[in-house]
């Protein structure tokens, strides 16, 4: 076998996705868990793609529907191509399995595993540039704890064999040095050595590691050199190209892409307090002189402007802020939106909200879905809202329900006002006009509007619509009589000192 010198960068790859991820003890497939919010075969895909890859064969087997359904909803616009590995025989059978979908692909190819997660561009390249015309690289890593990973067989001629670790003397299990289960090969030594795999190995599987001794065999027969070339990782680019087999290696995983992320943030210019007490995700954008404190979750797409504060056990999913914004310690945001300047105090909990600029929130307000808060409003302590619109500069300062409801501009919304928006059956909407003034302990029967500048008095009960400038009153007149009081008093005392 000749193999002619390969210089351009291999166009195609192979993913090997098919296996069960036994270790991990799951009901979802090992590659679907998510590394900072992401599964953990989108994150190879995401690489592959990202190092300009025109052909990918993923080879899917365990759970393939939920993986293939994911990726194509992920990647609408990539023509990623699919191989079925009915049984997992093992990664030399998968990698088998993809032949056809390559569809006569010549020349060079990688090879991933798809339990990688941290895997990047720099190892596509650092492959690239070792071993000149080589048909065969391999990835491999100095590890201090080399675990259940192939051991790295070499002499002086280089690299022999890769031993799984459970077929490994306790000589060659000493051995640091081991494979990363990332290759670049050539189709046809590929294939042909493939075709010849036996599984006569302690899991009774055909190992993809095996090609290595075939090669070194087929260089030997061919009187040739250099056949296998080797790129040996250390330090942290070793660890980035750990697999995850169990959920201690998904741990580390994501302590891994946590503090990536952390390092990638602090370059553009935010501050942590304390950098490994927050949570994040892997496409958030924060934007410089952003200040988070420990315990932040910061989740999905969450989008943060410049100069906003944090404060500790904030959680955002998928929730934008605009600039100079604080949100207190404990707040959750989901799915919502809050322009610039606005100060949201600690323990509220929004969810598909829309506040406008310089909003003043909380403490512990809860903003239900559909509310929207124009620019200078003020919701405070224990209020609730839902389906609510309230226009610039008004206010619900304290304990309220306000649902389905649209409040005018600088309305003044007491304290115990409560929309009553619903019969058992249907919903019905609440008009407050601009201005309007409802008395502290209200309710608004809905349907119903209060007119623009209107007064509603303390503790009515307002059931048919109120004119604007107009005051209203639902409770019964005021009575009093003189001294009732005291004599009331007296008489219960006579009564207690007889008995
Ligand atoms: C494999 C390597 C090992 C290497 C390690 C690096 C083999 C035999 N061993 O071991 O030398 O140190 O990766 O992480 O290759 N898969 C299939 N079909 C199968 C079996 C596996 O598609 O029949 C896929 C899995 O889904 C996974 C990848 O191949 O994404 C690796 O399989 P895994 O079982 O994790 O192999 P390791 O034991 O980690
Ligand atoms: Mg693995």
């Amino acid at each position: 076998m000749t193999h002619p010198k390969m210089t351009m960068r291999p166009q195609a790859a192979i993913i090997m996705a098919a296996g069960r991820g036994t270790r991990m003890r799951s009901q979802l497939s090992k590659i679907l868990h998510p590394v900072a919010g992401i599964p953990i075969i989108e994150r190879v895909v995401r690489v592959a793609l990202k190092a300009g890859l025109h052909k990918i064969v993923v080879v899917l087997g365990h759970q393939s529907e939920e993986i293939q359904s994911h990726l194509q909803a992920q990647f609408p616009d990539q023509d990623l191509c699919w191989a079925i590995q009915e049984e997992q025989l093992g990664t030399a059978h998968a990698v088998q399995c993809a032949e056809e979908a390559l569809n006569g692909f010549t020349g060079d190819l990688w090879i991933l595993s798809g339990d990688v997660p941290t895997l990047d561009c720099a190892t596509f390249e650092a492959l690239q540039h070792t071993g000149g015309s080589a048909p065969l690289v391999v990835a491999g890593m100095r590890l201090e704890e080399p675990k259940s990973y192939g051991r790295l067989l070499s002499d002086s001629q280089g690299l022999f064999a890769i031993r799984e670790a459970r077929d490994c003397s306790s000589q060659e299990l000493m051995v640091k040095e081991v494979n990363a289960g990332f290759y670049r090969v050539d189709c046809q030594l590929l294939f042909e050595g493939l075709r010849s795999l036996k599984s006569d190995n302690a899991q009774g599987e055909y190992y993809l590691t095996d090609l290595i001794a075939y090669t070194r065999t087929q260089m030997e027969l061919a009187s040739a050199q250099h056949w296998i070339a080797c790129h040996i990782f250390e330090g942290e680019k070793a660890k980035a190209l750990e697999g995850v087999n169990d959920r201690a290696d998904l741990a580390q995983a994501e302590a891994r892409a946590q503090s990536l992320l952390v390092e990638r943030f602090m370059q553009e210019g935010v501050t942590f307090i304390n950098p490994r007490q927050v949570t994040l995700h892997e496409d958030l954008v924060i934007a410089e002189d952003t200040v988070i404190e420990p315990g932040v979750m910061l989740l999905g797409k969450t989008k943060i402007a410049a100069g906003c504060y944090l404060e500790s056990g904030a959680r955002l999913e998928s929730t934008e802020i605009g600039e100079g914004t604080r949100i207190g310690q404990g707040s959750i945001l989901i799915q919502s939106r809050v322009e610039a300047n606005t100060k949201i105090l600690p323990y509220c909990h929004l969810q598909s909200a829309h506040i406008g600029t310089e909003v003043n929130l909380g403490p512990f307000a809860r903003l239900r879905e559909g509310t929207i808060l124009e620019s200078g409003c003020k919701i405070g302590n224990f209020v609730e809202t839902k389906k609510a619109h309230f226009a610039p500069g008004s206010k619900a300062s304290h304990l309220s329900y306000l649902g389905d409801v649209h409040v005018g501009a600088k309305a003044n919304i007491g304290a115990g006002t409560i929309t009553c928006n619903y019969d058992g059956y249907h919903k019905y909407q609440t008009q407050i006009g601009a201005g309007a003034f409802i008395g502290s302990d209200t309710q608004l029967v809905a349907p119903v509007s209060i007119g623009e500048g209107a007064f509603v008095a303390a503790g009515s009960t307002v059931t048919r619509d109120v004119s604007a400038h107009a005051l209203v009153l639902t409770r019964t007149e005021q009575t009093e009589r003189p001294e009732w009081a005291q004599r009331f008093h007296q008489a219960k005392c006579a009564q207690k000192s007889e008995s």
